[in-house]
C-alpha cells in the first residue's frame, strides 16, 4: 500500500510550511523549502486563500494546503487594521491549521514538523496539539531578533533613551542603528506586539532556524544557542545564482514578472564589468517625493549606468523630465529579477533599504552597497554592512532627514572608485567565499539542515 506505515518511514519526513504572505518574509521561507525538498523532504506550503490568489501562476512549485487569515478575499488588505489581521489570522489560522494538519493525516500523509514563521508563534501551539514537533523560522538577522528578544525581555526599554546600547554578541550600537519599532514604538503598536511575541513560547520550539551563516553572524549566534536549539541554515539565495551563471525559469519567489525580467537581462547585456548601480527598496519601503528626486538626480550626477526598480505606487514621485533626461543611461522598470541583477557581472553597486533578503543576496553574491535603510530592521542591517561586514557605505541624511543627491553621488563613488571601493572589493571576495563554504555540501549551513532532516523522522 503506497500510503501504508512502511512507506511513510521510507521518506525524510513531511514538513508543513507556514510562511507570513509578505514578501521579504515568503521569499526565504520557500527557498529553504527548495532545499528541504532537495534533500528528500516532502514538502506542503499552507498558503492563506488570498495569498494563494496572488501565486497562483507559482503553484506548481509545490504543493499546498489551504488555510485561512479570515480575509480570503484580500488578505492584509481587506483588514480594517493589521491589528484587527493579525488578530484574526492568529484565531482563524489556528483553526484551519489544525484541520489542514489532520487531513494531511487522514489522507496518510502526515506531517513530522511545522516550519513556521517566528511571528506566527500560534503555529507551535497547534503543532504541539497535534503530536507534531515546531521549528521557527526567523527572516531577519540574528543580531536584530536579539535587540527584539532583549526588547521582550524588558532589558532593552521602547522607546529607548540611552545613547549607547550594549546587547550580547552586537557591536555597541546608537539608536539610529536600531530597528523602527525599538525607537519608534507608536509607528506601529501592532507589529511591536507581533515582534514580542515571537519569544512568548519559543523555549518549546524543537528548532529555531535562522537566514544566515554562522561566520556572518558568529558572535550573536553563539550567544544565543545559549538560550533555544539555534541553527543557522542561510543564506537561502539559491545556489545556481551564487555560481553566477546558470539561470533558471522558477526562482522560487513570487515574481511572475517575466517580461520585466527579460527587460532587465537584455539591457544589462553588453555593459562592462562593474559599471552600472542598481538600485531598489524592495517590496514595502518607500522614499517621499523629495528623498526620491534627490535619489533621481544624484544617480545622475554619477553619470554612471543605472537600474532603477520604481514600484508603480512610487512612479508618481518621480521628478519630471528625469526619465527623458537619462533615457540613456538608465532603466526604470517596477519590478526585476533581483537575483538575477545582482549575479550580473555588470553590476558594481546596490543602492539598497537594507532590507534581510536584499542585504544577504548582495552579501553572498559580492555586491558592494550604499545603504539608504527606511524601517524596520533596516537601520540595523546597515550598521552590520558599512562597520562589521565592510561591505558598503551609509548614505546619511541631512539636518531635514533627506539624503541629498551630493551625498549619493558620493557614496556611490566611494564604493565604486577609489580606495574605500578597494577595500571593500576585498571584502567582497571573502564574503563569497564565506557564503559559498557554509552553503556548499558540509558547510555549516548545509550541515544544520542535514541535522534538521535526519531528526525529522527519528527524532
Ligand atoms: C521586508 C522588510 O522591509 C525587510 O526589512 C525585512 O528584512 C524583510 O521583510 P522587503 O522590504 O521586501 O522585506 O525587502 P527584502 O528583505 O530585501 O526582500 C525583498 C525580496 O524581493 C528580495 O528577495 C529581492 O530579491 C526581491 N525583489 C525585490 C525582487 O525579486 N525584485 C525586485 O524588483 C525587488
Amino acid at each position: 500500500m503506497e500510503n501504508g506505515m512502511g512507506a511513510q518511514k521510507a521518506h525524510r519526513g513531511h514538513c508543513l510550511i507556514l510562511p507570513y504572505p509578505l514578501q521579504g518574509h515568503v521569499n526565504p521561507v520557500l527557498q529553504f523549502s527548495k532545499r528541504l525538498q532537495f534533500k528528500g523532504v516532502r514538502i506542503t506550503i499552507a498558503a492563506t486563500i488570498s495569498f494563494f490568489n496572488r501565486i497562483k501562476d507559482a503553484t506548481s512549485l509545490f504543493p499546498l494546503g489551504m488555510i485561512s487569515d479570515g480575509f480570503d478575499e484580500g488578505g492584509a488588505n481587506q483588514a480594517e487594521s493589521i491589528e484587527a489581521y493579525l488578530k484574526k489570522f492568529q484565531q482563524v489560522g489556528s483553526e484551519t491549521l489544525g484541520e489542514l494538519l489532520e487531513k494531511l493525516r487522514d489522507s496518510g500523509s502526515p506531517v513530522d514538523c511545522v516550519v513556521y514563521d517566528a511571528v506566527l508563534p500560534w503555529a507551535l501551539d497547534v503543532a504541539k496539539k497535534n503530536g507534531v514537533s515546531g521549528a521557527a523560522f526567523f527572516t531577519q538577522s540574528c543580531a536584530v531578533d536579539n535587540i527584539y528578544y532583549h526588547v521582550y525581555k524588558g532589558i532593552v526599554k521602547v522607546p529607548v533613551e540611552e545613547t549607547r546600547i550594549a546587547i550580547p554578541g552586537l557591536p555597541d550600537l546608537e539608536p539610529a542603528d536600531l530597528p523602527s519599532f525599538v525607537t519608534k514604538p507608536e509607528t506601529y503598536p501592532a507589529v511591536v506586539e507581533m515582534i514580542r511575541n515571537q519569544f512568548i513560547d519559543i523555549d518549546t520550539a524543537d528548532w529555531v532556524l535562522f537566514n544566515t551563516f554562522y561566520k556572518l553572524e558568529e558572535e550573536v549566534i553563539d550567544w544565543m544557542k545559549g538560550l533555544w536549539p539555534v541553527r543557522p541554515i542561510g543564506p537561502t539565495v539559491p545556489s545556481m545564482y551564487l555560481d553566477k551563471r546558470v539561470q533558471d525559469d522558477t526562482d522560487y519567489g513570487l515574481n511572475v514578472f517575466k517580461p520585466m525580467a527579460e527587460a532587465c537581462t537584455k539591457w544589462l547585456e553588453g555593459k562592462a564589468s562593474k559599471s552600472v548601480v542598481y538600485v531598489s527598496f524592495g517590496s514595502l519601503a518607500s522614499l517621499d517625493a523629495e528623498g526620491m528626486a534627490e535619489l533621481a538626480w544624484g544617480l545622475k550626477m554619477t553619470g554612471k549606468y543605472f537600474l532603477w526598480v520604481v514600484r508603480a505606487s512610487e512612479e508618481s514621485k518621480l521628478p519630471k523630465d528625469f526619465i527623458n533626461e537619462t533615457s540613456e543611461k538608465g532603466l526604470i522598470v517596477s519590478w526585476c529579477p533581483q537575483l538575477e541583477v545582482l549575479a550580473d557581472k555588470s553590476i558594481g553597486c546596490f543602492v539598497t533599504h537594507c532590507g534581510w533578503n536584499s542585504t544577504l543576496e548582495a552579501l553572498s553574491l559580492g555586491v558592494p552597497m550604499v545603504g539608504m535603510p527606511q524601517w524596520t530592521d533596516q537601520p540595523t542591517n546597515a550598521k552590520y554592512v558599512t562597520d562589521v561586514w565592510k561591505m558598503g557605505v551609509k548614505a546619511e541624511p541631512d539636518e531635514k532627514g533627506i539624503v541629498t543627491k551630493e551625498e549619493i553621488e558620493n557614496c556611490i563613488r566611494q564604493v565604486m572608485e577609489g580606495e574605500r571601493g578597494e577595500e571593500i572589493t576585498r571584502n567582497a571576495k571573502k564574503w563569497v567565499e564565506l557564503t559559498r563554504d557554509a552553503v556548499d555540501e558540509g558547510g555549516t549551513s548545509d550541515k544544520n539542515i542535514d541535522e534538521f532532516v535526519s531528526k525529522l523522522v527519528s527524532p
